[in-house]
């Protein structure tokens, strides 16, 4: 199975641990199996989210909720909503057209275990999936507030978001960016989906656009950091460790931190960037202290 998280301190982990049970829990109850015709599409997108996995966006969602005393039972159905689109992206990410990887999360991508053809239809799948839990009545009873989920994932997930960051990304193999257009890449391909999942909290809670600021700006930083970390992962841990082949982005040619300035000067990047992502969460004093904890975490993980 895909590896787990055990870079966080005992607290942390107990924390994710939970999280991981009970939106897979929710994931599940969404997700169901079915003897229809089309089974096997269903067993492919099941395969493609419950196949381990972080469920760092999730654990965004939740703690982002507990700020503004959300029902948790909402939160988890926007976690798992994230979660559909994350994965989603990664099924997509694995594809021979993109990064052509045979290995997520310890175990063979989906178009191996399946084909092509089902691994496209099961990303579109889990994409329109999240969508339609956002929108439904039992995620939020104020269609205002769903329609802000909606419109603000269809935001980060699009092509001013995640996708236009993956078509950078793709350009970015044939072509040298300076470090700006590396940062408004990663920022794109992974730190907007990072923000939604930091800001639902606070828009299911309806709290003031200063919170809700607060929130996006600690994700834009921690995402930056995150991918940051993902690259220096990428050259410096094992298949075994991340679940993932190594090696991929200098396979490929990608522009990455590490591409451009090297391994340490990414690492110091890196820090920086968490450092300042933490600042961002003055505003919620000591509530917001698993949030800080999750940005030093992201550091320091191996998978
Ligand atoms: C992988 O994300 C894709 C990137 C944005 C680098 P995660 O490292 O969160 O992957 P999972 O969900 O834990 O497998
Ligand atoms: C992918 O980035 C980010 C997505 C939006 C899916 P990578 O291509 O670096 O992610 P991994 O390393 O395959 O998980
Ligand atoms: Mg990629
Ligand atoms: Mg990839
Ligand atoms: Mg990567």
């Amino acid at each position: 199975m895909a590896p787990s998280p055990r870079d966080a301190t005992p607290r942390l982990q107990d924390e994710l641990d939970e999280c991981v049970e009970s939106v897979n829990k929710t994931i599940t109850r969404l997700l169901p199996e079915t003897d229809l015709a089309e089974a096997h599409l269903f067993e492919a997108m099941r395969y493609g989210v419950l196949n381990g996995g972080k469920r760092l966006r999730p654990f965004m969602v939740l703690q982002s909720s507990k700020l503004f005393n959300v029902d948790p039972a909402r939160a988890r159905r926007v976690a798992a909503a994230v979660e559909f689109l994350h994965c989603y992206s990664l099924i997509h990410d694995d594809l021979p057209a993109m990064d052509n990887s045979d290995l997520r999360r310890g175990v063979p991508t989906v178009h191996r275990k399946y084909d092509e053809a089902t691994a496209i239809l099961s990303g579109d799948a889990l994409l329109t999936l999240a969508f339609e839990v956002l929108s439904d009545r039992e995620t939020h009873s104020d269609p205002h507030v769903r329609v802000e989920l909606v419109r603000k994932l269809a935001i980060a997930a699009g092509p001013s978001g995640m996708v236009g960051g993956q078509m950078l990304d793709l350009i970015g193999e044939e072509q040298e960016f300076d470090l700006g257009t590396i940062s408004r890449l990663q920022r794109m391909k992974t730190g907007h989906l990072m923000a939604f999942a930091c800001e639902a909290g606070a828009i299911l809670g309806k709290a003031d656009d200063a919170h809700k600021k607060a929130l996006c700006n600690y994700a834009y930083d921690l995402g930056l950091a995150f991918q940051v970390t993902d690259d220096i992962l990428d050259v410096d841990s094992t298949s075994t460790e991340t679940g993932k082949p190594a090696n991929q982005d200098d396979k490929a040619g990608k522009s990455t931190f590490v591409s451009t300035m090297g391994k340490d000067q990414a690492k110091m990047r890196a820090e920086m960037l968490v450092h300042q992502a933490i600042r961002h969460l003055h505003v919620f004093e000591n509530r917001a202290d698993t949030l800080k904890e999750l940005a030093h975490y992201v550091l320091k993980r191996r998978a």
